[in-house]
């Protein structure tokens, strides 16, 4: 059955929204359970390493190419289930993310209005507990129903299970990444939960008291549209960095010297810091061009490819962004996206 799925020496730059990359040695579009199992088997089998790529929102892939099978997750289908005040949603790790939440706002369920516009796959929403705007998926995540690799069996993981943090969870560490996201059920209330707090939504609705589900999601994309490259026209991956979590005493000195520098304090007591502000007002790195690679003149923690960039002149540029910011702060960066 596989071998109408089954290809060989795919290009993978076109499947990224930074457009860059070499091969893949194999790659199967995966449409079902069935599909994923057998092409899982097949890898198994050439004793190939297995990576799976959702909307390639997140991704940066090698020139080089990979010795792997690539799976495209294009499983869809969504599922919804009534409850009293809530509706759980189940969707498909293929569906396209912005979709579903259009689909849910449409529905008048709250809960994840404030991830609207964010390219990339329901899949991709617990690996990196996506945020924005105040809301991370791993708050609205019911369970999560996986393909263990190594087990050759579907399980239901709770939301206990995928340990989320800031940018992170279970499916980042070893074990987690012989997972493979099958499904993901999403939490949503009946009941109006507008999440206002974030700086800029609390400037767009200032005059605006009680905005509805449809206005939340409109000042979300708006405001978006403001900050981000169009994905569709240029090479981006969103934010490349993550936004540093250091110690208070660490934050507290930085202040001392940036006074306007944003901080927000962490349940743990640690502080993270806005790297956007940092490789801006500290570094002077906003705009940043060399070649076909820079940081986006309106969002310094936008990484952009131009046009023709490479994997190479990427993570060049990015090992000098990273020592500039290291030389001012002492904070050594990590990246968000993920690399091949
Ligand atoms: N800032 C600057 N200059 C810049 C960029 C930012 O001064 O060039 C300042 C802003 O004025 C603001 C602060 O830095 O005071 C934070 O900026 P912003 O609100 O734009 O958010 P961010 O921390 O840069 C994070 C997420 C984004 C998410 C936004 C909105 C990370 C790594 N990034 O960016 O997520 O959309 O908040 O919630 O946490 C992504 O993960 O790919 C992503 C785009």
């Amino acid at each position: 059955m596989i071998s109408g799925i089954w290809k060989e020496d795919v290009s993978l730059a076109p499947y990224t929204t930074l457009k860059v990359g070499g091969k893949a040695k194999y790659f199967a579009v995966v449409k079902n359970e069935e599909e994923l199992k057998e092409v899982c088997s097949e890898a198994r089998r050439l004793d190939l390493p297995v990576l799976v790529l959702g909307g390639g929102s997140n991704l940066l892939i090698s020139d080089e190419g990979i010795d792997a099978v690539v799976i495209k997750n294009e499983i869809e289908g969504i599922l919804y289930q009534e409850l009293d005040d809530e509706v759980l949603v189940t969707a498909g790790g293929g569906e396209v993310w912005d979709d579903l939440v259009s689909d849910i706002v449409g529905r008048n369920l709250w809960g994840l209005e404030n991830l609207s516009a964010i390219p990339g796959t329901v899949g991709a929403t617990p690996i990196q507990n996506v945020g924005a705007y105040g809301v991370e998926a791993g708050e609205l995540i019911e369970s999560v129903r996986v393909y263990d690799i190594d087990k050759d069996d579907f399980i239901t993981l709770s939301v206990a299970d995928c340990h989320f943090a800031y940018r992170d969870s279970f499916f980042k560490t070893a074990g987690g990444r012989r997972n493979i996201i099958v499904s993901v059920t999403y939490r949503l209330s009946k009941k109006p939960r507008p999440r206002l707090l974030y700086k800029d939504l609390a400037e767009y609705f200032k005059a605006i008291a009680n905005p509805s589900l449809q206005e939340v999601r409109q000042a979300i994309i708006n405001t978006r549209a403001g900050k981000f490259p169009d994905w569709t026209k240029v090479g981006t991956a969103g934010s490349f960095f993550k936004n540093p979590i250091i110690s208070s005493e660490e934050a507290a000195e930085l202040v001392k010297e940036y006074p306007t520098l944003p901080v927000f304090v962490q349940e743990d007591g640690r502080a993270k810091i806005s790297l956007g502000y940092i490789l801006d007002k500290i570094c002077g790195l906003r705009g940043l061009r060399e070649g076909d690679v820079g940081l986006y003149e309106k969002q310094a923690l936008i990484l952009v490819n131009y046009g023709g960039a490479s994997a190479l002149e990427i993570k060049e540029f990015v090992q000098k962004i990273s020592d500039a910011v290291f030389e001012k702060t002492k904070i050594k960066i990590e990246q968000e996206v993920n690399c091949w």
